[in-house]
């Protein structure tokens, strides 16, 4: 995040800094340019509150200014190690997103007499510049310089404070800009300048602008000038607020009833060519091949499901092990989901697919995102900001996505608007019973989710919030690969959650191996068992979904954890 303008700068990127936290919450500082007293930097371990506590960020001085939020890669979790990061004169201080591979490589092409004071890759980059302006290179030929030697990704904001200058530089990681009405704002998203704007300018890879005196120019990696593209977004700044709930997660799964109406809405109106071109595009593909990570892959497996079932082969591949395993032609459709439209995976599989000749398309959630503005046509999800790491309403409105991109591919009406008062009612009825049963699980080690057919990526789905919000050892695996191995770990009280839409599904003589083992039986079904769900056999997977969400929080609540923002994870993962 960085600010240059008329107002304080640390005002301005402390609340940037605060949306941005869902993308690296482990450490993070700001550092302002003043006539008096120069540049200050104040960074360290921990939450931006915690950290604006110790070093009341508000109480510093100037108008132009830049901000991090970190999540470790190179280098652990330290006050060193947090950004922003300065050369050795201090006249260059910079924020950075990515990784630059070959920094070791570039440290030793640099004299000797440079003081590192951190483990990271980024600090290179203040050395490597300042050691081009002590030659006497001009800055703006050391930055095109640093882009041709610099391996890797990097979304880079540099603030030099001796002419109070902002340079920006972006390959790969994502970096936006926007005109406030006091000044320019940079952030690593739409979130972080949404209050300030209602246009941005998404840099493409290997450009890079100078900012100051409220005005820019934007330049290619050649130093030609570019003419800047603002693209109009419409993003619910209110939304984003957590209101009377104790967590953005509760909040989230509460507001999944609205978010599906607003998708059912678009995709009927201003989505609807949209939705009708990928269908026709998955009908013309000779292969159909989803990719993502995390709860998008198990939307995506959601996704072949629903496919498969309207007459489509369809395949889903987990991003990072995209290349391992693919063979993209020109006939091929890759469609990539993902929620931020940013995770490094999922682009990289992106761009190896479209080096092969393959169409990209995609499902997102974020406008404008990376990945939307490399796919030949998306559809967003409309689930509005999410602010909670873990996902929920943003997978419940990929699944939904997938229900009607099947209904159209079989040329049927889906009332999709319908399962937003369906999960409504699955909420309101069930709150107390899966608190009474969070309470049950609180202490448990391992918890075992069966699923079949529709059910089995909702089951790796809940088994992944499981994980990921109460720190409880999850899987989530198909009910007939149970006796394959994992039964042997089913002993007297082992708590296994089967997921059942029909009295008469298969999955009832899996549970009927646990419970023969002793174990703690949770039946997640309409028919008996301890939930109140309607008998919906084509929604029930979602109803399941939410009963998962649910449990998750509530079993974390009651161990008291960070729900909203759980340890070692980060929303946006834009690294590989
Ligand atoms: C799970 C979760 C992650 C993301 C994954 C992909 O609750 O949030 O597993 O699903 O990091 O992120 P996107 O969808 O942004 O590509």
């Amino acid at each position: 995040m960085a600010y240059t303008g008329d107002e304080d700068a640390a005002g301005v990127i402390l609340d940037g800094l605060k949306k941005l936290e869902y993308r690296g919450y482990d450490s993070a500082g700001i550092a302002t340019v003043s006539d008096n007293p120069g540049l200050t930097v104040k960074k360290g371990e921990g939450k931006i509150d915690e950290l604006d506590t110790t070093y009341d960020f508000g109480s510093m001085t100037g108008t132009s200014g830049i901000g991090h939020t970190r999540w470790a890669t190179h280098g652990g979790v330290s006050q060193a190690n947090a950004h922003p990061h300065t050369s050795c004169d201090d006249r260059l201080v910079l924020v950075h997103n990515g990784i630059i591979e070959n920094h070791k490589a570039i440290a030793e092409r640099l004299e000797d007499d440079h003081s590192y004071t951190s483990d990271t890759d980024s600090e290179i980059i203040a050395h490597y510049l300042e050691e081009q302006l002590h030659h006497g290179v001009p800055i703006q030929d050391a930055i095109e310089q640093f882009m041709e030697t610099a391996d890797g990704t990097f979304a880079i904001v540099l603030l030099d404070t001796e002419t109070d200058t902002l340079y920006a530089l972006k390959r790969k990681s994502p970096l936006v800009l926007g005109e406030a009405d006091h000044g320019i704002v940079l952030g690593s998203d739409l979130y972080a300048i949404a209050p300030y704007t209602d246009e941005a300018l998404f840099f493409e890879d290997d450009e890079y602008a100078i900012i100051q005196d409220e005005t820019f120019t934007l330049y290619d990696a050649d130093g030609r000038e570019q003419d800047p593209s603002f693209r109009p977004f419409d993003w619910d700044v209110e939304g984003a607020e957590k209101g009377s709930y104790d967590h953005y997660m509760l909040k989230e799964i509460n507001e999944q009833p609205q978010a599906i109406k607003r998708l059912a809405h678009s995709l009927g109106s201003t989505q609807e060519k949209a939705r009708e071109q990928l269908a026709q595009k998955i009908e013309d593909a000779s292969r159909v091949i989803f990719t993502a990570a995390g709860s998008s892959y198990h939307a995506s497996l959601m996704g072949v499901y629903h496919l498969q079932a309207a007459g489509i082969e369809a395949q889903a591949l987990i991003a990072s092990e995209f290349k391992n395993y693919e063979r993209v032609d020109e006939d091929t459709l890759v469609i990539a989901v993902s929620q931020s439209g940013e995770t490094m995976d999922v682009i990289e599989a992106i761009e190896y697919s479209k080096d092969r000749g393959g169409e990209v398309a995609s499902i997102v959630n974020v406008p404008h995102s990376t990945i939307q503005r490399k796919s030949s046509v998306s559809l967003e999800i409309c689930a509005g900001q999410e602010v909670c790491v873990a996902s929920t309403k943003t997978f419940t409105n990929q699944v939904v996505t997938m229900l009607s991109l099947a209904a159209t591919l079989r040329d049927e009406d889906h009332d999709i608007a319908a399962i937003g008062d369906e999960i409504a009612a699955v909420i309101e009825h069930n709150i107390d019973r899966v608190q009474t049963l969070a309470s049950e699980l609180e202490d448990a080690d391992d918890i075992y989710v069966l699923g079949r057919g529709s059910t089995y990526p909702i089951a790796r789905e809940i088994a992944l919030k499981l994980k990921e919000i109460p720190y409880i050892h999850a899987e989530g695996m198909m009910g007939g690969e149970l006796k394959h191995g994992t039964l042997a770990l089913i002993e007297d009280g082992t708590p296994v959650i089967s997921l059942i839409p029909t009295p008469d599904d298969p999955i009832e003589s899996n549970v009927e191996e646990v419970e023969a083992r002793g174990a703690h039986s949770i039946r997640v079904t309409p028919h008996g068992g301890q939930f109140d769900l309607e008998a919906n056999e084509d929604h029930f997977a979602l109803y399941a979904t939410t009963i998962g969400f649910l449990l998750s929080y509530y079993i974390a609540k009651a161990k008291d954890l960070p729900i909203d923002k759980p340890r070692n994870l980060a929303k946006s993962v834009t690294v590989t």
